[in-house]
């Protein structure tokens, strides 16, 4: 099915200009980003983000650092977007992702990993609520 996930372009990867890069491989995966904005999030926005996060131990460095630069917050869509974008990624821990995922190619450590991306349909629904509203949200008219 024609899918919307959230991604977010994280700090270690604004900082040393990989937005471009990034958006390259997302596109020639066959995603479009139908929403895009570059913020500086707040420490509340960022606890309420990671909110399932909470009582993890690493809680108050993740948050640290999603504040540290800013983001580019973004959604995606295409054609099972949520599973297709996870692979992309590739798993949290980039010493165990591919060469050809995003975070093999660009995660520095298991925090700074570079991408984020929902793993539910629930949470991309709610992700997306979070940052973005309908209006904001544009894909292109389908060719005739
Ligand atoms: P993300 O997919 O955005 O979801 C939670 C984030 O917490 C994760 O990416 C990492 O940035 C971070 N994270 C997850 N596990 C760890 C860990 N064991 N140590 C430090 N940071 C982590």
């Amino acid at each position: 099915p024609l899918e919307r996930t959230f991604s977010i372009i994280k700090p270690d990867a604004t900082r040393r200009n990989l937005t471009g890069e990034i958006n390259a491989v997302i596109e020639n995966n066959g995603f479009a980003i139908v929403g895009q904005r570059r913020i500086h999030m707040s420490r509340a926005q960022a606890e309420g983000f990671y909110r399932d996060h909470k009582d993890q131990d690493f809680f108050q460095a993740l948050v640290d650092y999603m504040v540290s630069e800013p983001v580019v917050v973004q959604v995606l869509e295409g054609e099972d977007a949520i599973k297709r974008y996870r692979a992309l990624m590739g798993p949290t821990d980039a010493t165990k992702a591919g060469p050809d995922t995003l975070r093999g190619r660009f995660a520095l450590s298991m925090r700074e990993n570079s991408v984020h991306g929902s793993d539910s349909p629930a949470n991309a629904q709610r992700e997306i609520g979070y940052f973005f509203s309908e209006v904001e949200i544009l894909p292109c008219t389908p060719e005739k």
